[in-house]
């Protein structure tokens, strides 16, 4: 269960009141987009601009994040804009939330709940991905167990989890794929496994053939995003390994009515990664 930017349908994306939610509602992961600051700290916000989920002084929360300083983006308020989003969903402990750098996160959730980081739109943080494996290392952040590790790195971007790879061999990473034909991804993944531990395909791209190869390739399948319970039930009978969710509450509940494995999945067969 990776909580999406949080329990993201429940409350502002990205801010500790998702966290903390996907936590209550059963997440094994927080997903985490993670960007740059003008002067070198790490955040995290999905959107390359503040324009959508920031308020506050103009000057500090419109326009690039990488533009600002840390101290700018401690103006802003991400809370409030998802109240004027969703005013059946609306809290006044949400008006005022703030944004988080990654260092804050892993003090807060470090030690007891695992993370899922995306290294976002990295060829306008160039290094960034020095910065994470660096953040990573200080704060004793590492793998732990291949089956269930406390941290992946994923990424849009091969170029960006090759160099993670380069730098930290033991961190398990997750090749994301925009749309693209089941076909297609099988077609890349011997080359993937080369350097990363799983894919993560959208939804609609996923079928029982694409998890039986990424299987025999001894990649996980982690798919996103899917906030329908029968989306999920679907998903799941393929035999993937976990979803990105805005609602983990709905995937641990499916979950939990789901029977064990598939039969028929052969598994991983090669291990090529080096
Ligand atoms: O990381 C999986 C998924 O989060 C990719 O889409 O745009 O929500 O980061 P996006
Ligand atoms: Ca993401």
């Amino acid at each position: 269960v990776i909580a999406h930017r949080g329990a993201s349908a429940i409350a502002p994306e990205h801010t500790v009141a998702a966290y903390d939610r996907a936590i209550e509602e059963g997440a094994d992961y927080i997903e985490l987009d993670v960007q740059r600051t003008s002067d070198g700290m790490l955040v995290v916000l999905h959107d390359t601009t503040l324009d959508r989920t920031a308020r506050g002084p103009a000057e500090n929360c419109r326009g690039a994040v990488g533009d600002k300083t840390m101290a700018q983006l401690r103006t802003c308020d991400v809370g409030t804009w998802f109240n004027e989003a969703a005013p059946e969903l609306a809290r006044a402990e949400f008006a005022n939330l703030r944004i988080l750098s990654l260092t804050e996160v892993i003090a807060r959730y470090g030690g007891s709940t695992r993370l899922y980081i995306e290294t976002k739109n990295p060829e306008s943080y160039p290094g960034i991905e020095s910065d994470v494996v660096s953040l990573l290392s200080s704060s004793g952040i590492l793998p732990g167990s291949t089956d269930n590790p406390s941290v992946y790195i994923e990424s849009f971007s091969a170029a960006s989890l090759q160099k993670v790879h380069s730098l930290a061999r033991s961190l398990p990473l997750i090749q994301l794929f925009g749309t693209m034909p089941a076909a297609e991804i099988v077609g890349q993944l011997p080359d993937v496994a080369s350097y990363a531990a799983g894919i993560g395909p959208i939804v609609g791209d996923v079928n029982s053939a694409l998890v039986r190869s990424a299987h025999a390739n001894c990649l996980v399948v982690h798919p996103y995003t899917v906030d329908d319970s029968g989306e999920m039930l679907s998903l799941l009978a393929t035999g993937v390994d976990g979803i990105f969710t805005d609602r983990p509450d709905l995937l641990r509940d499916m979950i939990g009515r789901t029977l064990p494995r598939t039969a028929g999945d052969p598994g991983c067969t090669a291990v090529a990664r080096q």
